[in-house]
């Protein structure tokens, strides 16, 4: 459990010189059954680093898996380029498209991550069968034996999929994605249908075995605790398009957007009309009357929106540079932690932590100008 500890903002990203992927002005759109087009992918532009793990976070249809095949070359673009290693595998304007099999890539999907007819150990070997040139026949046993061990699963040689559980299947299938040693491997949504205990340890054997082999992941999902532990940068993605690409922290701590910052995590957010700047605050006006912030680059007079993040919410009489009387509405008791919950008029501020209230109560909720926001509507 300790690598979930680690903070990923002193996780440093590996610095290569030229990067595993460089995608370029990606663009790629659908025409649906009823005549209307999905800009699936939009202009999208991405560089990933020699042994680093990009993870691809988004809502359902936003573009995911379009993009991963259309790295993988399952997929064509309309406009772009994608490079591997330096060599361009597609350009649109040049009429360049590798096959996938020319990639030197592997892909994990979702589902269907293994062939049901084939044993763990024929699933595993059979990348290395199908290489060329093919190694020989006591090559590919070590292999296979070496890296059934690495996902922890030796035992499993003679199952077929159906006699193994989600959990065992995915590691089979991760044992197949690294059996080529490919320093390139592609995620999509591998965890999905597996249980969330079995995931949590996936996900933690999945990370150090990327560390330890170095190979560059781009890495599919919409959960979020998923990207913030596993990646050493998140794209965020809205409507086809990357909105932010950071590592974990800045994306929690400075989201460019409300979009952003509420597919990373829940906030308070007080909207309001920008009356001032000072050397590093922004004052907003709002129903509740004013709100200091980090000083944002909006005109005075714009519309936005503050944005606070319940943890860095206060209750009580701390001093803080921004103060709201409000009325206790719920306290909740989840385990490991305590929700409290207030409002001042329609207003609703959440907050964590046992802030010893209890409902019905008058208090006041306060939050430093640091922990603010000021982001455009
Ligand atoms: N073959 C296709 N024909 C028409 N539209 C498609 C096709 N494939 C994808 N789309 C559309 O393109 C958009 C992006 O789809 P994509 O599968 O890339 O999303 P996603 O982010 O992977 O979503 P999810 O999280 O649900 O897997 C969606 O609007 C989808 O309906
Ligand atoms: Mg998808």
């Amino acid at each position: 459990m300790t690598l979930m500890a680690q903070d990923s903002a002193t996780r440093p990203v590996p610095d290569g010189a030229e990067p595993v992927v460089r995608v370029s002005g990606l663009s790629k759109a659908f025409r649906r059954a009823d005549g209307t087009i999905a800009n699936a992918v939009d202009d999208v532009s991405i560089d990933v680093r020699s042994g680093e793990f990009l993870v691809l976070l988004g809502p359902s249809g936003c573009g995911k898996t379009t993009l991963l095949r259309i790295i993988a070359g399952l997929e064509r673009a309309d406009a772009g380029s994608v490079s591997l290693r330096g060599q361009e595998v597609f350009s649109a304007s040049r009429g360049i498209d590798l096959p996938p099999e020319r990639r030197r890539l592997s892909m994990i999907f979702q589902s269907y991550a293994l062939w049901p007819h084939m044993t763990a150990y024929d699933n595993i070997a059979y990348p290395l069968r199908n290489a060329r040139p093919r190694p020989g026949r006591a090559t590919v046993d070590r292999r296979v034996r070496e890296v059934l061990e690495m996902v922890g699963t030796p035992e499993l040689a003679r199952q077929y999929p159906n006699q193994m559980s989600g959990g065992q299947q995915q590691r089979i299938a991760l044992a197949r994605a690294i059996v080529g040693g490919d320093d390139l491997v592609l995620f999509d949504e591998p965890l999905s249908n597996v249980d969330a205990k079995v995931r949590e340890q996936l996900r933690l054997e999945l990370l150090s075995m990327q560390r330890e082999l170095g190979f560059a992941a781009v890495y599919v999902t919409h959960d979020q605790t998923e990207a913030m532990e596993l990646a050493h940068r998140i794209a965020v993605m809205g409507q086809g398009s990357v909105r932010q690409l950071a590592d974990p922290a800045t994306i929690y701590r400075r989201p460019v957007s409300r979009y952003v910052a509420n597919f990373v995590g829940t906030s308070n957010e007080l909207t309001g009309t920008v009356t001032r700047h000072d050397d590093r605050t922004t004052t907003l006006s709002t129903d509740l009357g004013e709100v200091t912030g980090v000083r944002a680059d909006l005109a005075v007079g714009t519309e936005a929106v503050a944005l606070f993040r319940p943890e860095r919410t206060r209750l009580g009489d701390t001093a803080g540079d921004n103060a709201w009387p409000v009325t206790v509405t719920a306290v909740l008791f989840l385990g490991a932690h305590t929700e409290t919950l207030a409002k001042a008029g329609e207003q609703s501020f959440r907050l964590l932590g046992d802030h010893d209230v209890a409902q019905g109560e008058s208090a006041t909720v306060t939050v430093r100008a640091e922990d603010v926001l000021i982001l455009p509507t």
